[in-house]
């Protein structure tokens, strides 16, 4: 087995059980993808099923007052995020006549939708070949390949894109990328990660080099 299929398997074994890995319904997993962009799934948790309750499709939430979404988001912060998404939701209302896109090109031009929300929404609800290279993803790999290219870099960028694109199962990507995010969060984490439990060791460079905690590499800007 590669690298990213041990991950797999890991995944299958270990995953948590989360709402929206239940659904390929895009607008749910855009939902889900915001709110999580920078807050902590135990705290997201309650405010996806508030929001999916309150707004069950895209076109209830379209016609929602923008008071009322910011009320709903108090305590996550980054309002933009709020705001943003109103601005999504009535661009699919409009655009698409409330049907949530699921493909890559589509969703990259909405707003508040960059490079990995496009990638998780399209490989999750439609099984499109695009790998997602978030936080986690960046640990991983770096941690794998033993690479220090810092991953704010552009050029950092470019390599882990293409070491998550060469990697990517191409059949199964929305699992795939599942798996890989979830084995940054729960196995391979920033601090304390579970060396003694994981399943690619014998292939790890920054293992076998003593630099797990060294990596990944970020600038300071
Ligand atoms: N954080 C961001 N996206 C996630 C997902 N799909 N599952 C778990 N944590 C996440």
């Amino acid at each position: 087995m590669n690298f990213a299929d041990e991950i797999v398997q890991w995944y299958l074994t270990n995953k948590r059980d989360l709402p929206w890995r239940n659904t390929t319904d895009a607008y749910t997993i855009w939902l889900s993808e915001v709110i999580l962009q920078q807050t902590r799934v135990e705290q997201g948790m309650p405010y996806f099923y508030r929001f999916l309750e309150k707004y069950p499709d895209v076109s209830s939430f379209a016609a929602a007052h923008e008071d009322d979404i910011l009320k709903l988001w108090q305590g996550l912060g980054y309002y933009s995020r709020g705001r943003n998404m109103l601005k999504t939701a009535r661009m699919v209302q409009e655009t698409y006549n409330g049907n949530f896109p699921d493909s890559y090109n589509e969703l990259i031009k909405l707003k508040g939708i960059g490079e990995y929300t496009a990638a998780a929404i399209s490989s999750f609800a439609a099984n499109e070949a695009r790998a997602v290279v978030d936080g986690n993803v960046y640990r991983v790999l770096a941690r794998y390949f033993g690479i220090d290219e810092p991953i704010n870099s552009t050029q950092g960028k470019k390599t882990f894109q293409g070491l998550a694109d060469d990697f990517l199962n191409k059949k199964t990507p929305g699992l795939h990328n599942q798996a890989m995010m979830e084995f940054g969060a729960m196995l391979c984490k920033p601090k304390n990660p579970a060396c003694g439990s994981c399943p690619v060791r014998p292939g790890c460079q920054a293992f076998k080099t003593n630099t797990v905690n060294a990596l990944p590499v970020k600038l300071k800007t």
